[in-house]
């Protein structure tokens, strides 16, 4: 017999795991502690099985499901109640029971036998056929299921099945949790919520930490930008003048911007047609001779290149030719994923002073009013020959973003 005494849950917690529904669907605040909660509930959903049953808990990506695995172990303190197996991810209890911690990504590894009991951690992020695939796996044994996640935009199955459970649907319970109900219950911080609201464009604050859909999710990528973002920019040489590189092979294109007296200003936005780098940086440097450069930007620019000769890359090529110290050389490690990028591009546009010359930084004024993501949040590059799709020149800025002001947002908050 396995002793158990379960941790302390907050009210609204318990209510969702003690929900005799088969099903329960809760939209919740980031950091509600809907996984930690979730994880108590498979745990001893676990423990009332017999031998030969399993126990799933499912996320988007393999990452997340890596981190609820280390979670449920770390939770069970008596080692020799249970076993587990970190190449599969499973832990089998005393009893039989096996509890599998397993990514969505790809539904055929959702179906399955002797399943009593899943979660679907994010299941706004899961692809629909993932749920069809648990949903015939429970079929047989009768087995329950949990969903959790954040309201993602009202264009998917997760917000529609929470609808259908809100309305009332027979064997099914809905349940929604705010950032003021975490706060009440001690889990989350005030001071938490005050900094995503001061940082976070309003439509993913409110979707994040109220359930609200984000219906200014429009499909354009630059949804915050505004007619008030473009004015007169002059060049300020008691600043740095950061150089952000895009390298398509045509047209390839730099970003100059500068940051002082609170305000962010890209005087200027080079585009070249059918040139090289070596072109690109003679312009820069006959256009700014006397200022103190700092360059940056795509981060694939640093791998090699079969465009560029000898064992040379892109920033190899600017270090030399605009004849910069490495201190002034920052590029990041790695381009941050679209979603989160699209996020702290508009957070900027609504939180900082952000001005784009009407004359010189044309294209990027054109990028922003006018380049849209598709469905999966990546921006569409369907038709090069279309302007509207080609967004060299709004790369070049959210590279820059992510370089110089990656920390205005916390990341961790978007997903
Ligand atoms: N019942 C609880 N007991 C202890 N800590 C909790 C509880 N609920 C939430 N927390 C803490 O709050 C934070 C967020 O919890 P988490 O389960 O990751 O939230 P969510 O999945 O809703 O984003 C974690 O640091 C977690 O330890
Ligand atoms: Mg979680």
């Amino acid at each position: 017999m396995i002793e158990y005494t379960r941790p302390y849950l907050p009210d609204y917690q318990k209510e969702i795991i003690n929900a005799p529904e088969r099903y329960t669907i809760t939209e919740a605040t980031t950091k509600a502690g809907k996984t930690v909660s979730h994880i108590v509930w498979c745990l001893e959903e676990a423990m009332k099985g017999k031998a030969g049953q399993n126990v799933w808990w499912t996320a988007p990506v393999y990452s997340q499901t890596e981190i609820a695995y280390n979670r449920l172990k770390r939770f069970i303190t008596d080692p020799s109640v249970f076993k587990a197996n970190e190449s599969k991810l499973t832990i089998t209890l005393a009893n039989g029971v096996v509890i599998w911690f397993k990514s969505a990504e790809k539904p055929d590894n959702l179906y399955g036998e002797d399943v009593i009991a899943v979660v679907m951690d994010e299941f706004t992020r899961m692809r629909e056929d993932s749920w069809y695939a648990i949903r015939s796996t429970l079929t047989a044994t009768k087995g329950k299921a949990k969903f959790i996640g954040n309201v993602n935009g009202i264009n998917n199955w997760g917000y529609r099945l929470a609808r259908e459970a809100e309305k009332g649907k027979q064997d099914w319970k809905y349940f929604k949790i705010t950032a003021d109900d975490a706060v009440k219950a001690g889990i989350l911080d005030q001071d938490e919520i005050d900094d995503a609201k001061r940082t976070l464009p309003e439509g993913v604050f409110n979707e994040l930490y109220y359930g609200i859909p984000n219906e200014n999710a429009s499909n354009k990528f630059c949804y915050s930008f505004r007619d008030a973002h473009v004015g007169q920019c002059k060049v300020n040489q008691e600043y740095p003048v950061y150089l952000s590189f895009d390298f398509n092979y045509n047209p390839i294109c730099c970003g100059i911007f500068q940051n002082y007296g609170g305000t962010i200003y890209c005087p200027e936005l080079i585009k070249l047609e059918n040139s090289n780098i070596y072109s690109l940086c003679k312009i820069i440097k006959s256009k700014y001779p006397h200022h103190l450069f700092i360059a940056g930007g795509d981060a694939t620019g640093k791998a090699h290149s079969a465009m560029i000769k000898d064992n040379l890359n892109y920033y190899k090529i600017i270090q030399q030719e605009l004849g910069l110290s490495i201190s002034q050389m920052k590029v990041v490690k790695s381009n941050p994923t679209m979603e989160q990028n699209q996020v702290l591009v508009n957070a900027i546009f609504e939180h900082q002073k952000v001005i784009f010359d009407p004359d010189h930084a044309q294209p990027l004024i054109f990028d922003c009013k006018f380049v849209q993501v598709t469905n999966e949040g990546k921006i569409l590059k369907t038709d090069r020959n279309d302007p509207a799709q080609q967004a060299d020149a709004l790369d070049t800025w959210r590279y820059y973003l992510n370089q110089e002001h990656k920390d205005f947002i916390k990341l961790a908050q978007v997903a």
